[in-house]
């Protein structure tokens, strides 16, 4: 399995990423996010260039919110159902902060960013900040989801019955 490129500061991470880490720290401005106070933003790139932004969308009934990433990747996926997905980035800020905070994504998406992996048959990169504020860019959603439930979960119990 690839590596974990694992560096003290974006600026260290190939230009390509730092461009889609970008994208997604703008894109926080459009956090819908008046009850965390915590402003996500995703940024998907799509092999032929182009770029889908999300961002959290809460609500009043909290369990109705949505992470950023996963509103990016629903968004590719309802748009260009049959375009490969490279990379997706992920930036979050304080409300009223300047500087990006760390947030890794959560298991929920990387469940759905494994199903997105799977499906296209090609490996999705992955840029978050982690907790010690060092960047990382992982090689694969599996990487990040090791032992998990997926479509082919469901299809060899289908088969043993
Ligand atoms: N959140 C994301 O959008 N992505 C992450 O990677 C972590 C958490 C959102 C969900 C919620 O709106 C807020 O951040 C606080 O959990």
């Amino acid at each position: 399995m690839e590596k974990f490129t694992i560096v003290d500061h974006l600026e260290d991470l190939d230009l390509e990423s730092k461009y889609l880490t970008h994208k997604a720290k703008d894109a926080t401005s459009h956090a819908y996010a008046p009850y965390s106070k915590f402003h996500v933003g995703a940024a998907v790139l799509l092999e032929d260039g182009t770029i889908v932004v999300g961002t959290n969308q809460e609500n009043a009934a909290y369990p109705a919110g949505m992470c950023a990433e996963r509103v990016a990747l629903y968004s590719v996926s309802a748009q260009f159902p049959d375009k490969v997905i490279t990379k997706i980035a992920v930036v979050a800020k304080r409300k009223g902060g300047k500087e990006v905070v760390p947030a890794t994504s959560c298991g929920q998406c990387r469940q759905v960013m494994l199903e997105y992996e799977q499906r296209q048959e090609k490996p999705i990169q992955v840029v978050m900040q982690s907790q010690d504020h060092r960047w990382v860019l992982a090689p694969s959603c599996e990487s990040l989801l090791p032992f998990s439930f997926t479509k082919a979960s469901l299809e060899h119990h289908e088969k043993k019955e």
